[in-house]
Formats: structure tokens, C-alpha cells, sequence
């Protein structure tokens, strides 16, 4: 472990407790993003302590050990997927957040963690302002040149007021699965009341700890990944912090996530799906110890049934790759103790990654083209969270005898069969 760089979590993000129920445990893991060029041994690999701690208080879920983010996010090699299921997801967010806050053509928008800039470009081609905050570099750049303005930095205190004087203040801020991702959000929340305008929208998209929990997707779980919010958590911490928390759509999207919209108190009428999914989040004990049991008993059963699975496949003779080298891939092979001597290659179209080898198994990525001209007998669906669009373009890989395991919420073969 690199002590430098890494601390213990002790009192939690949202409510300031330390009563913590451990929840898994999984010993020293590299960093899920941290891809390699390939290279004779790989010695000084870092790898930091991983786990999750539920709060007895507010029951936020946490990562035991928080990574300086310098370290993790300067430079990134998670590119938003130009993905069919991505591009209609930010339609969507889109719409959602132009009916929630009233946009109208000239409104400023402003999006933390905007990454390569997509999201922003489908409000700019509606008419708003556009703004990007995003700390890596290597992304901001790319954002600047299909014409997203960007700042590349974290989002503080500081950075919002400064964007205020310049550009006046925010109808809509939004950060998408870049919450999770934030150790100070007293601080983030603290830029987004100086900057939001009276009536505006902070909106939310976070990965559902419900859908963590019932696919036992052990996987989302990685050191950028600080919180796993359960609704009742969310609505703790908006009102701690002077913010309201006043309606929320459940998303299919990276395995099942939450937006929630947030304004100032008092500025709009808190829906109904807000209680409807605490009072479900309460009918699952998820309040108490008892609630995490079945995840816990369910990961184990992972661990062992996948490498399990995926050992006898090419004990037969089967040659297998991973689909996908996406965080969520080099987690679960990291955590399942898989390697290249299994596992062939990760197929991946993120040119950033491709030729590069995964953090801790060092399995090599390689490009679609590559995959195609080389195709194993087995992928791996690594990338399970697209795995409706994967298997619709992969109909001729199914047809010609070749089969896919799926690990979530159990290992599963299927093949051409399957779908008939
Ligand atoms: P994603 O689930 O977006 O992110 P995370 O890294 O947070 O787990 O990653 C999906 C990865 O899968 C991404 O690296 C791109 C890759 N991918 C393909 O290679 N082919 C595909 O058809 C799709 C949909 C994704
Ligand atoms: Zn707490």
C-alpha cells in the first residue's frame, strides 16, 4: 500500500458519525482506472486498501479508504461511452432536467465531472450557456476542442463563486456519477448554493445502493467510488446542508441509478417517489445490520462461483476474453483472482485504454477490430450494464457457437440458445 496517498475513512461524509458496520473486506486492490503500458514486470504497482462500511446513523455506504484525488483524476482514462444506451440516457437527463428546472434557450448550465463534454452538448444544441468543471486534463482538452468550454479543475467554494461573477448564476447544475466520487461534499454543496440561481436545479446522478445490493454487482464497488447512496442518505444530506431534495427518477443506466433533482427549500413541492422508494428502502431492513446480510452472502457466492466457471471453460478447451475492460471489469478479475492465463484478452473500443494493459491482472486490451479478427469461444461480459446493446451487436458472434457468461446476480452461461 502507498500510506502517502491514501487515508481511512473515520467519520462519515454525510452525518459526521463513526459507527460503522463492516460490509466487505477485499484486502489491497490496484486502482480500477489505473490501465498500464505492457511491460516486462510490473513491481511498484500501487495498490490501496479496499472495502465498504455501512453508517449505523444515516446508513450512507462508504469505501474504507479514500485515494488523493490528484492520483486519480488528473489524468483519466474513463471516457464517456459514445454508446447507443449512453447517448439516449443523456437525451433523456436532458429532458428531464430542461422540464424539472425551466430551462430556456440563454439559462447557464453547469455540469461537475463533464468529462469529454457530451452531456453538455446536448443542452447547447437546445440554446443554453454551457459550462464544464472537470479536474483531468487530458479530458477538458478534448471538451475545449468540440467547443464545450471547460475548467479544469475541482469544483470548491472558490471555483463556483468565480464562475458566478463570470457567468452569472446557474439554472441548472448537474453532476452525473461524479457524486460518488467526492470526499468533501460539504464543500461541492457549499459551491452549489453560491451558484445556483433561487429557482434553480442541482441535479444528481448517482449508482442506486439498492441495485448494488440486490445484483450483489460487487464490482461497482472501487476506490473513485467514495458513497453508495440509499435515498434516505441523499435526503439527510441535502438537508443537512440547506437544500432540498424534491423528486428522483430510477434509471437503468451503470447497473441501476438514481437522479435526483434538488432546489432550495420550499421552492418546489417534494413528489411522491421520494417517500415511495425510503418507505421501500425501510421494508428492506436496509436500516438496520440485518439488511446487508444477503449482499455479503451473495458476493462470496461470486467469488467463488466465477473464477469456478470460468476455470472449467477452459479446462474444455475454451478460449476466453472479457468484453468491455471497464472499471467495474478489472475490479471483479482483480477480486476473482483472474489473470491472463484464464482470461485472453478485454476487448474494449475506449482508444485510451486499447494496447494497454488491466491494473493488477495486466491482461491486454485490445481494439473491437482485433477482437473480430481473434475471437475467443467465451466472453466474459464484463461491461454487463450494456449487456442488452452487447448482445444485440454481438448476434453473429452468438450465431456462430460463441456464448457469454454473465456474473451478476450469479454466474451465468448463455448463448444463441438462450434467446429463442
Ligand atoms: P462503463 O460501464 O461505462 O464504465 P465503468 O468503467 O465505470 O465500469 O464502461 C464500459 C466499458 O465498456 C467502456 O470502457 C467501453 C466498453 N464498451 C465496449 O468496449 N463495447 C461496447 O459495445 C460498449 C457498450 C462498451
Ligand atoms: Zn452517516
Amino acid at each position: 500500500m502507498n500510506a502517502e496517498n491514501v487515508r481511512p475513512v473515520t467519520r462519515c461524509r454525510v452525518c459526521g458519525a463513526s459507527n460503522w458496520q463492516e460490509v466487505v473486506a477485499f484486502g489491497d486492490v490496484p486502482l480500477a482506472n489505473a490501465f498500464l503500458e505492457p511491460a516486462a514486470s510490473y513491481e511498484d504497482e500501487p495498490a490501496y486498501p479496499l472495502g465498504v462500511v455501512s453508517c449505523r446513523s444515516c446508513r450512507l455506504m462508504s469505501v474504507t479508504h479514500v485515494v488523493d484525488p490528484e492520483v486519480l483524476y488528473r489524468t483519466y482514462s474513463y471516457v464517456t461511452s459514445g454508446s447507443e444506451t449512453m447517448t439516449r440516457h443523456m437525451e433523456f437527463v436532458a429532458e428531464v432536467c430542461r422540464e424539472r428546472a425551466g430551462l430556456a434557450p440563454g439559462h447557464l448550465v453547469v455540469e461537475l465531472g463533464s468529462n469529454t463534454g457530451q452531456q453538455l452538448a446536448v443542452f447547447a444544441r437546445d440554446g443554453a450557456r454551457v459550462l464544464g468543471v472537470d479536474p483531468a486534463r487530458n479530458l477538458t482538452a478534448f471538451a475545449q476542442r468540440i467547443g464545450i468550454p471547460t475548467l479544469p479543475e475541482f469544483f470548491t467554494p472558490s471555483t463556483a463563486q468565480a464562475v458566478g461573477r463570470a457567468h452569472g448564476p446557474a439554472r441548472l447544475i448537474l453532476g452525473r456519477h461524479v457524486f460518488a466520487h467526492i470526499d468533501d461534499l460539504a464543500g461541492v454543496l457549499a459551491g452549489v448554493r453560491t451558484l445556483l440561481a433561487p429557482d434553480g436545479v442541482f441535479a444528481v446522478e448517482v449508482p442506486y445502493a439498492v441495485d448494488l445490493l440486490e445484483k450483489h454487482a460487487f464490482d461497482t464497488i472501487y476506490h473513485e467510488h467514495l458513497s453508495y447512496f440509499l435515498m434516505r442518505t441523499l435526503d439527510t444530506l441535502f438537508t443537512r446542508h440547506g437544500l432540498s431534495l424534491f423528486d428522483v427518477e430510477r434509471l437503468p443506466v451503470h447497473g441501476g441509478s438514481l437522479l435526483v433533482l434538488v432546489g432550495l427549500p420550499g421552492v418546489r413541492p417534494v413528489t411522491e417517489a421520494v417517500g415511495t422508494l425510503i418507505a421501500a428502502e425501510e421494508r428492506a431492513e436496509l436500516g438496520t445490520d440485518a439488511g446487508y446480510q444477503e449482499f455479503v452472502r451473495g458476493v462470496h457466492t461470486v467469488r467463488e462461483e466465477l473464477p469456478a466457471l470460468v476455470r472449467s471453460l477452459v479446462a474444455e478447451g475454451n478460449r476466453v476474453a472479457g468484453y468491455g475492460a471497464s472499471a467495474k471489469g478489472t475490479t471483479i478479475l482483480n477480486l476473482c483472482g483472474l489473470g491472463p492465463d484464464e482470461v485472453a484478452y478485454c476487448t474494449d473500443t475506449t482508444r485510451l485504454k486499447q494496447d494497454k494493459v488491466l491494473p493488477g491482472t495486466h491482461i491486454p486490451v485490445r481494439s473491437p477490430e482485433h477482437a473480430r479478427a481473434d475471437p475467443p469461444d467465451v466472453y466474459l461480459m464484463l461491461a454487463w450494464n450494456y449487456a442488452d446493446e452487447i448482445l444485440r451487436k454481438e448476434r453473429e458472434f452468438l450465431r456462430a457457437g460463441g456464448r457469454f457468461v454473465l456474473p451478476f446476480p450469479k454466474p451465468t452461461v448463455v448463448s444463441a440458445d438462450s434467446f429463442r
